[in-house]
């Protein structure tokens, strides 16, 4: 097996302001507590408050990792924030958390890959800190995706939150760290998942159920793949932490392999689908349990359609 590199230093995250329940999406919507906790898992989501938005909220996680790492803007020398949801096409999310932080010069960028922007922002801070390119590496998952969902629509309004989690990765050496990535893409498939820029028009869309279909059968087999390439078995897995898009495929995809149940991170029954953040915002929930030699398999999937898996080794 390959020496690991980036190991996390710092975790930490920030949620919108505003706490959304099933009941209080019954009172705007034709919709019901237990159709969404029976179809989703759902409880609640956080929305973001007035001022807040994809950037203001991948901001705040950095400063709680960083602050976590006991590091500041200036100790990082790469930033990187998996989003689809920035405020504007220009400048980036990465450049707006960048000037929060206090990381002038510091170079910075988006990765695109919907719900699957961590696990590909992930592969790519590896192999910057393994190649040398960079030392420590600011990585994010952030998106504020109430400003692409149509309010109305409540096929859709009821999945989605707006969060952001943060890492601080440092190259480390060689024991923890990101050991191996999975990732894929199919654009014939994009019919079945878009939404255009925040503020246009073009508002989310899903087929839900050719999407789920997908995740269920995608997310089993990237990590059995993972594991079995990285001869890492079932036991060693302390944790899988996959994209929180529905219950019912995160208890589908865990019943289809080895690995125990209770091993399984799941946060969107407080915080909804947070897209490219629903993986990162877990890491303050784990993060002092985490046990070193054990492994920790993150798994995303998403519109494009984009899977993709990391294995990391604590
Ligand atoms: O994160 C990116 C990737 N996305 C995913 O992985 C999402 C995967 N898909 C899913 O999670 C599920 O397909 C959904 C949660 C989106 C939908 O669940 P479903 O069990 O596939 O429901 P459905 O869309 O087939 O709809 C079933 C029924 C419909 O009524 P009829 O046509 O059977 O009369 C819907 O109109 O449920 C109705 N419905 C609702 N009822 C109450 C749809 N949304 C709601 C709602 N409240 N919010």
């Amino acid at each position: 097996m390959s020496d690991a590199a980036g190991k996390i230093l710092g975790v930490g995250r920030a949620l919108g302001g505003r706490v959304v329940t099933n009941q209080d999406l019954e009172k705007v919507l034709d919709t019901d507590d237990a159709w969404v906790v029976e179809r989703t898992g759902i409880k609640e989501r956080r929305f973001v408050a007035e001022g807040e938005d994809c950037a203001t909220l991948a901001a705040d996680a950095s400063k709680a990792a960083l602050a976590h790492a006991g590091l500041s803007g200036e100790d990082v020398d790469l930033i990187l924030c998996a989003t689809s949801t920035a405020p504007e096409s220009m400048p980036s999310a990465a450049c707006l958390v960048g000037e929060a932080i206090g990381a002038p010069g510091v170079g910075a960028m988006d990765i695109s890959a919907a719900c699957t922007g961590y696990s590909y922002a992930a592969s790519v801070a590896h192999s910057m800190l393994e190649s040398g390119a960079a030392r420590r590496v600011l990585l994010i998952g952030a998106d504020a995706m109430t400003k692409v969902v149509d309010a109305q629509d409540r096929s859709t309004a009821v999945l989605f939150g707006d969060g952001a989690g943060a890492v601080v990765l440092e190259r480390g050496s060689g024991e923890s760290g990101f050991v191996d990535h999975i990732l894929g893409a199919d654009g014939r498939m994009a019919p079945l998942g878009r939404a255009g820029h925040p503020g246009t028009q073009n508002k989310l869309y899903q087929n839900g159920r050719e999407v789920f279909k997908f995740a269920a059968r995608i997310f089993p087999e990237m990590t059995e793949k993972l594991l079995a390439r990285n001869g890492v078995s079932p036991d060693e897995v302390q944790y899988v932490i996959p994209h929180q898009a529905n219950a019912r495929i995160i208890h589908a995809a865990m019943r289809k392999m080895e690995i125990p149940e209770e091993r399984v991170v799941i946060n969107l029954t407080r915080f909804g689908n947070t897209s490219a953040a629903s993986i990162p915002i877990s890491y303050p929930d784990i993060f002092d349990s985490l046990e070193p030699g054990r492994y920790v398999v993150t798994v995303g999937f998403g519109f494009g359609l984009t899977w993709a898996a990391n294995l990391y080794r604590i």
